[in-house]
Formats: structure tokens, sequence, C-alpha cells
């Protein structure tokens, strides 16, 4: 058992653990990490699960996309942040096309596990995605499904924009949740959607419901840590807040990022979209 920063003991956070928060009503809080430094100051401050994200491909690789983020780079920087693990539950990005066959999935979801030491694969992508989501489920592994904007999608979509906002590609991104959850995915991850279709599809699932850019009913919430600590060029997304500003370090932003999830203050109405 480890300790948190306050010296209180801390148990592993589980799939069992995560959905006992969400019977409670208790919001849990992730972010991404690729590395064993923030990894170990994202757990010890308290931050419930560490996505290993394929966002590390534009944020550690400057890469402009995450499409070329390879498997074997994923597991890398997933074996990273378990080395520094004590009590989080970490999630792995299955990149781009790595899960595009069923079988091919499973010996790379299993490669993430058992290489990497995640404890739960993320898949990006809609009904499609239903079999592969089976498959998995059927071996014993964890899946969050992540609907809304998928970066992986970004040159079919045309950029990194909200979607959901007309009638139909609401319904299908609803529709995309059941199908998901009846599939076997444990968690749904939902990025740049309106609030309203977010709170929509919190209140339709059962398994718990991670939002970026999407409601303040879900679950938890995710962002990308060069984000929140205020590192990434370019104007903040809309979904973001700096928590670096005005402290004095990023132990001390990440625990204010923790506490303003845990108590409702983030997001406010300004961090989502209509
Ligand atoms: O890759 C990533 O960091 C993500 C988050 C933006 C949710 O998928």
């Amino acid at each position: 058992m480890s300790m948190n920063e306050n010296g209180k003991s801390a148990s592993p956070v589980t799939l069992a653990s995560i959905r006992e928060m969400k019977a409670r009503g208790e919001k849990f809080t992730c972010l991404t990490a690729y590395d064993a430094t923030f990894a170990r100051i994202f757990d010890a401050a308290g931050v419930e699960v560490l996505l290993v994200g394929d966002s590390l491909g534009m944020v550690i690789q400057g890469r402009e996309t995450t499409l070329p983020v390879t498997l074997d780079e994923m597991i890398y920087h997933t074996a990273c942040v378990s080395r520094a693990r004590k009590r989080a539950l970490i999630m792995a990005d299955m990149p781009f096309m790595s899960d595009a066959r069923p079988h091919e999935a499973l010996r790379n979801a299993a490669r993430l596990m058992a290489e990497g030491g995640a404890h739960m694969v993320k898949i990006e992508g809609g009904a499609v995605m239903a079999e592969t989501i089976q498959r998995l489920d059927a071996r014993g592994i964890p899946v969050c499904a992540h609907l809304g904007l998928l970066p992986q999608s970004v040159h079919k979509i045309g950029g990194y924009r909200v979607q959901g906002r007309d009638g139909p590609s609401a319904r299908r991104i609803l529709e995309d949740a059941a199908t998901l959850t009846a599939a076997g995915a444990d968690m749904l991850l939902l990025e740049c959607v309106p609030a309203t279709l977010a709170d929509e599809i919190v209140a339709s699932v059962k398994v718990p419901v991670i939002g970026i850019g999407a409601s303040a009913a879900c679950d938890a919430q995710v962002l990308v840590c060069y984000d929140m600590l205020g590192l990434t060029p370019g104007p903040r997304p809309r979904f973001c807040e700096n928590f670096l500003a005005g402290r004095d370090t990023i132990q001390a932003a990440v625990q204010d990022y923790v506490r303003a999830v845990k108590t409702g203050r983030f997001p406010a109405s300004e961090h989502l979209y209509t």
C-alpha cells in the first residue's frame, strides 16, 4: 500500500474502485502522462487515472498529428509511466490502426499490458469498433471507448473541431455510446462535444464517463498535462485551464486540478461547448 502526499495510505485504483466512486457520485481525475517524473507527481497528487495518450506524438515528438505514433513508442512510454506509478490506474492509447482488425487489436492491447504495464486500453472510434471491443472484453482486457472528436480521424473531419453539433451527428455519437457499452466498453471518453449531448450520454450509460470539453456531469475530467501547465504554445483551447498560473510548483498546480474536478469547480461553463 502506498502513501499519498498527506501521508494517508492509498489503495491502488482499479476499475472496480472507479465504479464505486461513480456509484457514490464522487468525481475522479485523469491526466496524460508520458514519463516517470510527471507520472510520479500526478500519482502522488491523487490523480486516479494516468492516460498515456497518443497525444505524445504532438507534445513529446513535435509532430502535427497523432497518426505517426507507433505501438512500440506507446509501449515505451507506458512502461516509463508504469515504473513510477504507485496507485493510479494506467490507461494506454491504442495508436492509429493498431486496432483496425480485432485479432491484431487483441495482440497489440496485450503488448501494451504485458510489456508496458497498462491496466486498460483506449480505442478511438464509433460502432465500427464494436467487434474489437467485444474481442478484448471476452479476453479480460478493459477498454475505454473514445467518442466525439477523434484526433486519429483529423484528416477525415477536417481539423480539431467540436463534434455532434447537428442532429444526425449527435444521434450517431449517442448510438455509438450505446453500441460500444453493449459490446463491453468499461468506460467512455467524450472529447469536444456540446455539453447537452454529453449530459445525455452520461445519463444514458452505466459506465464511468471521462470528459474533455464535454460536460461537468461526466464522472471524470482529463486534460493533456502540458496544456494544463500552460506549456503548450498557441492559443489555449476553450476546454482547458492553466492550473500553474499563480502557483509556484507543478505539484501545487496538479493538486489544484484534482481539487477543482472533485469539487465541481472545473469544468465551468466557459470550458464547455454549445
Ligand atoms: O491522446 C490523448 O492525450 C487523448 C486525450 C486528449 C483525451 O486521447
